[in-house]
């Protein structure tokens, strides 16, 4: 009586279950290959990187772009499809296992496979197994991300970002969001892009801001009047240069992380928040995108992670301009530009200089007065004239940072616009030193030759997703 009750009971739940399977589990690639759901029934999504069908198994590789391994899919070679070929778009579903040949990694015993979006072979530029030059990949920007390499960058890039913001928030400084359309030429380097709206053919519509605007070249001066008001601000987005150089390290859209900080008492407050983002973002990185890293410091640019250790493990040194004039000028090395005091230094001497010092950053102060901009504090030391400016120069990169005190007296700063036709257009940036001026300063560093210079890439156009650049705008 008891066993026939049982058997019903069991014969209900079976006819329960068979109307309702269970649903499988969706993962990401990364879940899923970390060991998550072991034995249950799961789908993952992602494009096939490798399919090798065999006489009784297929095998696969998917990944999702959530880590830099692809989850491998063994199946019955009855699942072969033809649709199922490099690059194509799949869903699977199956019981993840432990491997039975390589210990500690899983698989996916599939019992579905569905092909979502097909990808013809003959077509797509990216070929299995082949490792494609960046320079190669360059020309696709719509499908270099697909690639180990690129999408491993892509992450450490997401990942740098959150490093640098966190470091900010942890040391008590605010978030600005700086116009991206100005009405300033910060730098004065006059490259700047106008913005304007279509004409109409109207003359009350012509000049849609009434004033030439342009593409921010830096968010300096809006930080400067935040500063006022919250002593420690920063911002971090892109900046917009018409430079018509095509170099490795210069694009016409980058992002800059820019910082200003009220109640300084000297270069060395701007130099030390420097050197702690740098090394604060990057021990972040190494330590969340240990495996992209690895790629990059193993495959991609070999060697590279010595490099990156011996620059955390010394503190970066100072020398000022002069000194770096003295360097150079000794030097036996044969410079395409001459070296004197006062004259600009080139990415040949930024090199130079960090190599003197031992390849490790090197932060280069005080520059001369009338290389920077209005906005640099004046030293009034004679005979040599400088300003209270600093860079910080890099392996590989040369210039990452630039900054300086601001001119915070009103007299110099108006005598200073006023030499160069500027005071009435900047009477908002000479109020600022009118009412309640406080000694303060900044700088700027460029996100992408940040990147280049912590995975040693060569090439600024590798570090961005959609580079800008002259006569190039792809997409
Ligand atoms: O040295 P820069 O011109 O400094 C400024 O714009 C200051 N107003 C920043 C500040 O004090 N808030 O630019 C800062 C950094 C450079 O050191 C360089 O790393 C990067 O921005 N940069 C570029 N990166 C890529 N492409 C370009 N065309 C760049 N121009 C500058
Ligand atoms: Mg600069």
């Amino acid at each position: 009586m008891f066993a026939a009750a049982h058997r019903l009971v069991l014969s209900h739940v079976r006819r329960y279950c068979q109307k309702t399977p269970i649903k499988p589990i969706k993962l990401r690639i990364s879940e899923a290959a970390s060991g998550a759901e072991l034995g249950a029934e799961v789908k993952v999504q992602g494009w096939v990187r490798s399919c090798r069908p065999q006489k009784t198994n297929l095998f696969l590789h998917v990944n999702d772009g959530s880590c830099l391994q692809s989850l491998q899919i063994v199946a019955s070679s009855e699942l072969n499809d033809p649709l199922l070929t490099f690059g194509s778009a799949v869903e699977v579903t199956g019981i993840l296992k432990k491997s039975p040949h390589q210990k500690q990694s899983v698989e996916l015993e599939a019992d579905q496979i569905h092909v979502i979006g097909e990808c013809n072979p003959v077509d797509f530029p990216l070929k299995v197994k082949e490792r494609h030059s960046f320079e190669y990949l360059r020309q696709f920007p719509h499908l270099r991300c697909r690639t180990n390499a690129f999408s491993s960058l892509l992450r450490i890039r997401s990942e740098a970002t959150t490093a640098m913001h966190s470091y900010f928030k942890e040391n008590g400084f605010v978030q600005i969001h700086t116009p991206v359309i100005t009405s300033n030429d910060c730098e004065g380097a006059g490259e700047l892009f106008q913005v304007e709206a279509p004409s109409t053919g109207n003359e009350e519509d012509e000049n849609f801001f009434s004033v030439p605007a342009y593409l921010t070249v830096s968010g300096q001066l809006h930080l400067e009047v935040m500063s006022g008001a919250f002593s420690k601000v920063y911002t971090f987005g892109p900046t917009f240069r018409a430079e018509n150089s095509q170099t490795r390290r210069h694009l016409a859209e980058f992002y800059m992380v820019e910082a200003e900080i009220s109640f300084t008492e000297s270069l060395e407050d701007l130099t030390k928040v420097m050197e702690d983002m740098f090394r604060s973002a990057t021990e972040h990185v190494l330590a969340h995108c240990a495996e992209d890293v690895d790629l990059f410091h193993k495959h991609v640019t070999p060697g590279h992670r010595e490099t990156v250790d011996s620059m955390l493990k010394k503190s970066f040194p100072v020398i000022t301009y002069s000194e770096a004039i003295n360097i150079l000028n000794r030097s036996s090395e044969k410079f395409a530009f001459p070296t004197h005091w006062g004259c600009d230094l080139q990415t040949e001497h930024e090199k130079y200089l960090v190599k003197h010092c031992g390849n490790i950053p090197v932060f280069v102060t005080d520059y001369p007065y009338d290389l920077k901009p209005f906005y640099a504090r004046d030293n009034e030391d004679h005979p040599e004239h400088t300003a209270a400016a600093v860079d910080l120069l890099v392996p590989g990169v040369g210039e990452l940072c630039g900054g300086s005190l601001r001119e915070e007296r009103l007299d110099l700063l108006r005598a200073r616009l006023e030499e160069v036709g500027l005071e009435d257009i900047y009477s908002w940036y000479l109020d600022l030193r009118r009412f309640g001026s406080a000694p303060h300063g900044g700088f700027g560093l460029g996100f992408e030759r940040y990147l280049q210079c912590i995975l040693g890439v060569d090439n600024i156009k590798d570090v961005i997703p959609f580079p800008r650049f002259s006569h190039s705008c792809l997409l």
